[in-house]
């Protein structure tokens, strides 16, 4: 008989409390269900962990995330309620499942983007990267990297509240001048991931979650992933087609990082950011702050507490309540119940026509 089945986890509730009520999502460490506590009611999700590949104990990437969303209480945050666990039975070979519990959020905002009916106004986009800001100002304020800024991990309440979600690959960072982290370079979904970390940067800080956060802006109004890139090398490419050539005039600095000299550089690419979005993005406030945020230098990329002063966030229209548009949707929008986000270069005519789906789901507009 497995030791496990004598542990007592005082502080472990019973995962059978909660009744599964639907699959929300599938992500690389595990699935996430829609599910009710069975007395209090409360509606929450559960994220199973991931134990396939433990022999013993519990893993250390779950540690990790639990660790930092019990340092991290903001209301820009998803609110970890709790761990739970199924009792060890012979039927299980005596192997708990462990879940993390957390307050369920009606969309998250890759479904809402994907979904054609859903229609943000200026101000409401305004909310939107506030939010998603004033998070990041948050979690930075607190020495942790989320690591892994995507659409898919922004969680929006039917209330309009945002939530930084999926804390599996972040991390505490020091600031130091002589680079003491050595931190990995592997981390951040390809089509987000900033100029330093292709470029094999691992002293990294704040500015690679503001690069992220740079490109969910732009999907705000393209409603696709605005650089899909296939490989690093592509990625990079894209990058400099859209950001301009990567040098050391724009850049001081990044002939010192790993890869600088094995990664091919487009040469003579001038900075179009402004250029090309502005087919989409109206408000010259708006693109400005893109702009900013995506600089190529780290160092000079805007940071989230001058993000939050820009004057994006103080003009007409001011920032305004989501709660109003949401309550036209009664039906939850996750990136894992939209149809697949089709994959492809950026379309070479920014004022094409979206393409649409019968079913009003975009294919691709950027
Ligand atoms: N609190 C929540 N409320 C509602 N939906 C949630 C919640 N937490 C997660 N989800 C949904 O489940 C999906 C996967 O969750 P999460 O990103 O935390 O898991 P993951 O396994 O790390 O995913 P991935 O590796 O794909 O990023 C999210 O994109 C979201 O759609
Ligand atoms: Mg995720």
């Amino acid at each position: 008989m497995s030791k496990t089945e004598d542990l007592e986890f005082p502080f472990c509730d019973d995962a059978n409390k909660y009744e599964k009520l639907a699959k929300i999502g599938q992500g690389t460490f595990g699935e996430v269900f829609k599910a009710r506590d069975r007395k209090t009611k409360q509606i929450v999700a559960m994220k199973k962990v991931l134990m396939e590949n433990e022999k013993e104990g519990f893993p250390i990437t779950a540690l990790r995330e639990i660790k930092i969303l019990q340092l991290l209480k903001n209301d820009n945050v998803v609110n970890l309620v709790e761990i739970c666990r199924t009792r060890a039975t012979p039927y299980n070979r005596f192997k708990s499942t462990f879940y993390l519990i957390f307050e369920f959020c009606e969309h998250d905002l890759a479904g809402l983007l994907s979904n054609a009916n859903v229609k943000f106004s200026l101000g409401e986009i305004k909310k939107v990267m506030q939010q998603l800001i004033n998070g990041l100002y948050f979690i930075h304020s607190n020495k942790i990297l989320h690591r892994d800024m995507k659409a898919a991990n922004i969680l929006i309440t039917k209330s309009g509240v945002l939530k930084l979600a999926d804390f599996g690959l972040a991390r505490a960072f020091s600031i130091s001048s002589k680079g003491a982290g050595r931190y990995t370079n592997r981390v951040v979904t390809l089509w987000y991931r900033p100029p330093e970390l292709l470029l094999g940067d691992r002293n990294y800080g704040p500015p690679i979650d503001m690069w992220g956060a740079g490109c969910i802006m732009a999907e705000m109004w393209t409603r696709t992933p605005i650089m899909q890139g296939k490989t690093e090398q592509h990625q990079l490419q894209l990058i400099s087609q859209l950001c301009g050539s990567i040098t050391v005039e724009v850049w001081p600095g990044v002939e010192k990082l790993e890869f600088f000299g094995t990664m091919e550089l487009a040469q003579g690419q001038k900075r179009k950011v402004k250029d090309r979005l502005k087919a989409y993005i109206k408000d010259q406030y708006a693109l400005d702050m893109l702009d900013k945020l995506l600089t190529l230098d780290p160092s000079k990329r805007i940071d989230s507490d001058n993000s939050l002063n820009h004057d994006f966030f103080w003009t007409d229209p001011m920032p305004c309540d989501l709660s109003n548009m949401l309550s036209k949707h009664t039906t939850s929008m996750f990136e894992y119940l939209a149809p697949p986000r089709r994959r492809g270069p950026i379309a070479p005519n920014p004022n094409q026509r979206p393409v649409q789906n019968p079913d009003q789901h975009f294919e691709r507009v950027f």
